[in-house]
């Protein structure tokens, strides 16, 4: 363990998996190692699920799941109240771990922490708001009866970019419904999980629930997981958060058994400025949207589409912004950006920089990774950018920002649309009829208006074309775990 991480921190992190209510270690004895992208040393090792230790979580799933089920929704919603007031009181706590395994400066990892606590508290609250439907049929022949039922259980995998976040926002309206689960936390970031997995083991135990209501399997082969279990036809449900390459193998593998799937995959958000946008507040939502996690999220503003007439001046600002970034550590007090993930991560992105630059992109700042110990690139903005280049075209994940110019709202629609993604676009005009058309026209699941960020716990967060299929968040996230069981009366 290394100092990035306080003692009293430390001491509470379990290293093992959690099955049917109990912290133990893989049944083979194996562990991998779990390092600091700011520093890449090691935190700790912990254990590696093999596919017998996946089937006895699916097992001990399987086995709460009627127990689950039948407890009443005022029964859940209390346990889930409780884990977001133990989620709360330990905020920093569980920021520090955010920071330590997956780099994020501490500021941005209390903000998750809230974030993700939100998740639950909105769950929490809609537990005891499961709607059904009662009306006469319209030939008035019988009643129909719409019920919800939960959907069983639930194959639960996390990304490593928001450690907490990302699995709140499943397992809260999993447990909300009355789902079971199996957690796979992201081999980069398991320890969070593993804090927030044992507030909630605490509290069932606290309370007599059915201790394998929620099972962790961390492991170093997501396919060693991965597959026994969807092949597995006692899971009745996938839910993942990552790429889209791997969302559409682990949609194949759940076609097996025809499992509900919720995919929350990946983005090339466009961030669009308009000639009437205010330029101030443009740049600072761009700051939001681009490098919150220095870049590392699915919904990043991955390309500047900006109106030739104001793009030299946005270019301009955006750089002064940058300048003002500190890279660092995440643990480091000042430090605005930190590290990205691992070594791979910063070669892809001087892979797609160096590829811009030798075809005549201009580096106004940045363009280059740092040298010191762990995982960084410094915040970046390139202007002369085509727009058939990689650094637009592909998801960058880091803190990289080119800007190309349109000319009319139509060439602005057109580019944002020339993706195959579809998660989120943000927008920058004061023109309100310019603002319906592009919620209108512009094919992504969710959209920004004068702000760079939209991601709420109450909200539908999802997207469309190869972004995903289903929503989390808000009503939408709950029917995911729900089947509407009709009754003829
Ligand atoms: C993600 O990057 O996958 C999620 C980001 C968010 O919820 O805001």
């Amino acid at each position: 363990m290394t100092s990035s991480l306080p003692p009293s921190v430390a001491a509470h992190v379990p290293t093992g998996m959690l099955v049917g209510g109990r912290w133990r270690p893989a049944r083979d004895g194996a562990t991998f190692a779990v390092a600091d992208p700011g520093t890449g040393e090691t935190l700790f090792d912990v254990a590696d699920a093999s596919e017998q230790d996946a089937l006895d979580a699916l097992t001990a799933a399987d086995e709460a799941f009627a127990p689950w089920r039948a407890a009443a929704p005022r029964v859940r919603a209390d346990l889930l109240r409780a884990v977001f007031d133990t989620m709360t009181a330990h905020a920093q706590d569980i920021a520090a771990l955010v920071t330590a395994e997956g780099g994020k400066p501490l500021a941005e990892a209390r903000a998750e922490v809230a974030y993700a606590a939100d998740y639950v508290r909105w769950y929490a609250e809609q537990a005891v708001r499961v709607e059904g439907l009662a009306r006469r049929a319209p030939a008035g022949t019988h009643h129909q009866l719409v019920l919800r039922r939960p959907v069983g259980p639930a194959l639960l995998v996390a990304p490593w970019n928001f450690p907490v976040a990302m699995i709140a926002r499943k397992l809260a309206p999993a447990l909300a419904a009355g789902c079971t689960c199996v957690v796979k936390p992201a081999q980069l970031t398991p320890l969070t999980t593993a804090y927030v997995a044992e507030i909630v083991r605490a509290e069932l135990d606290a309370r007599d629930l059915p201790t394998g209501v929620l099972n962790v399997v961390p492991t170093s082969s997501a396919r060693r997981v991965s597959e026994p279990l969807l092949a597995d036809p006692r899971l009745r449900k996938l839910s993942f958060t990552g790429s889209t390459e791997v969302g559409r193998t682990l949609q194949a593998a759940a076609a097996q058994h025809l499992l509900r799937t919720s995919l929350e995959l990946g983005g090339n958000a466009p961030f669009l400025v308009f000639a009437d946008a205010d330029l101030d507040a443009a740049v600072e939502g761009a700051l939001q949207a681009k490098m919150r996690n220095a870049g590392q999220t699915c919904v990043a503003a991955n390309r500047f589409l900006v109106h030739e007439s104001v793009a030299a001046d946005f270019a301009e600002r955006l750089t002064h912004a940058f300048a003002r970034l500190v890279v660092g550590h995440g643990a480091d007090a000042g430090t605005t950006v930190g590290p990205l993930i691992e070594a791979a991560a910063v070669e892809r992105v001087e892979e797609v920089v160096t590829q811009a630059v030798d075809a005549g992109a201009r580096v106004r700042i940045g363009g280059r990774a740092p040298r010191r110990a762990g995982y960084f690139y410094e915040p970046t903005v390139l202007t002369s950018v085509a727009p058939d280049l990689r650094v637009v075209t592909e998801e960058t994940f880091g803190p990289v920002a080119p800007v190309v110019t349109f000319g009319d709202e139509d060439e602005a629609v057109r580019l944002a649309n020339a993706t195959p993604y579809g998660l989120v676009a943000y927008a920058y005009t004061r023109d309100v009829g310019r603002v319906m058309r592009l919620a209108e026209q512009v094919e992504t699941g969710m959209l920004g208006v004068n702000r760079g960020a939209v991601s709420d716990a109450s909200a539908p967060f999802g997207g469309v074309k190869q972004s995903g299929l289903g929503r989390e968040g808000g009503e939408a996230g709950l029917e995911e775990y729900l089947d509407p069981v009709y009754v003829a009366l």
